[in-house]
């Protein structure tokens, strides 16, 4: 089996990667590095150096090689970059996407599985939030997911694509054996920043918002390992690569921990002492998110293994205390 992944050097996509190769898989990866990283590629893997929106290279590669299916890691994410810079996000995460799908179908390259986000949700009506739930995005970014979920269903509909989008709550953790990590520069995700407050590569951590209608007064938001994400992508493969449907799926434990449980967790892994600045709300967080993954569970039979919040954070750890990571840090 041969799987394109383009992103692949990033967060999610170089945890990926290894999972595809450590089960025997063919990977080809397409990144053009914007924010991955070479050594985050693991051996094994082809890693062609290009962006998704470069239509000539998408129809030299599915010209010379046949995929069985396209995995998308290659969006940006940062939802208050997205508010002020929409045109970088519907440059990339849309136009690109589109010319990546062009390039699929004009190869009869039929089964793709996409990085979602539960941004598309907006400010739940209800929780926990079920796949059904009314989309309705307040930023750029999830708008942009969105818009390419829908374009999905169209090409599905008109051209036989079968996708499997899959949307994830807040990822987070990193690879269980310490090869790979987040290393978002700047990094805005909140496990990363408190444990870079724990081991001293920053003076503290902001909370964001302590009068939410929540028990402490914080966020609540819910948890995913990296790892289990990737094991519910594999998934996503065998089910398409059986004749499966389009399907949508949360991704998330259904449990929701809030900023401060967090922090009071990482302190308890790490040890260390953690320095916290209480500051005000940072616009657009909705006080809850907390996904009902049971579709996932029931049609991809998946059960994430590394659900509990102290083994996500303390798999993060292992990766903070390897700072500065690799070369080309
Ligand atoms: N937070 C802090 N301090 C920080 C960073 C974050 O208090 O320094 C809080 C946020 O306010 C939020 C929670 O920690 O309440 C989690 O924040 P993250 O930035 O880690 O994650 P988000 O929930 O904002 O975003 C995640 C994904 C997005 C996706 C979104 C869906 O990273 O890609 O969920 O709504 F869009």
């Amino acid at each position: 089996m041969k799987v394109l992944i383009v992103g692949g050097a990033g967060y999610i996509g170089s945890h990926m990667v290894k999972h595809l190769i450590r089960a025997g898989k063919e990977v080809t990866v397409v990144d053009d590095l914007s924010s991955g990283y070479r050594d985050a590629v693991v051996a094994g893997a082809e890693l062609i150096v290009g962006s998704i929106a470069n239509a000539g290279l998408l129809d030299t590669l599915f010209a010379q090689q046949r995929f069985d299916v396209v995995m998308h890691f290659a969006s940006f994410i940062q939802v208050g970059e997205s508010v002020v810079k929409p045109a970088k996000y519907y440059a990339n995460n849309v136009l690109a996407t589109l010319t990546l799908l062009d390039a699929m179908l004009e190869a009869g390259v039929s089964r793709f599985i996409f990085s979602s986000t539960a941004a598309v949700y907006g400010d739940p009506s209800y929780i926990p939030i079920d796949e059904a739930h009314p989309k309705n995005p307040i930023n750029p970014y999830g708008r942009t997911k969105w818009m390419v979920e829908q374009v999905l269903d169209d090409y599905d509909r008109a051209y036989g694509l079968k996708s499997v989008c899959l949307r994830y709550f807040n990822a987070a953790g990193a690879d269980p054996e310490g090869e790979l990590g987040e290393r978002h520069v700047p990094e805005t995700h909140l496990i990363p920043l408190v444990l870079q407050a724990a081991s001293g590569r920053r003076e503290q951590v902001s909370v964001f918002g302590t009068d939410y209608d929540t028990p402490d007064g914080t966020c609540i938001r819910d948890y995913i390992h990296v790892a289990d994400l990737c094991e519910a992508h594999a998934l996503a493969i065998d089910y398409l690569l059986a004749g499966g449907e389009s399907a949508r799926f949360n991704l998330g434990n259904g449990q929701g921990f809030s900023v401060q449980e967090v922090i009071d967790t990482a302190r308890k892994v790490t040890g260390r002492n953690i320095n916290v600045r209480y500051e005000s709300r940072r616009a657009g967080d909705p006080a809850r998110l907390v996904a009902d993954s049971r579709l996932a569970r029931q049609v991809l039979g998946w059960e994430p293994k590394r659900a509990a919040l102290e083994t996500i954070i303390a798999d993060a750890w292992s990766w903070e205390q390897k700072w500065p990571w690799g070369p080309t840090v």
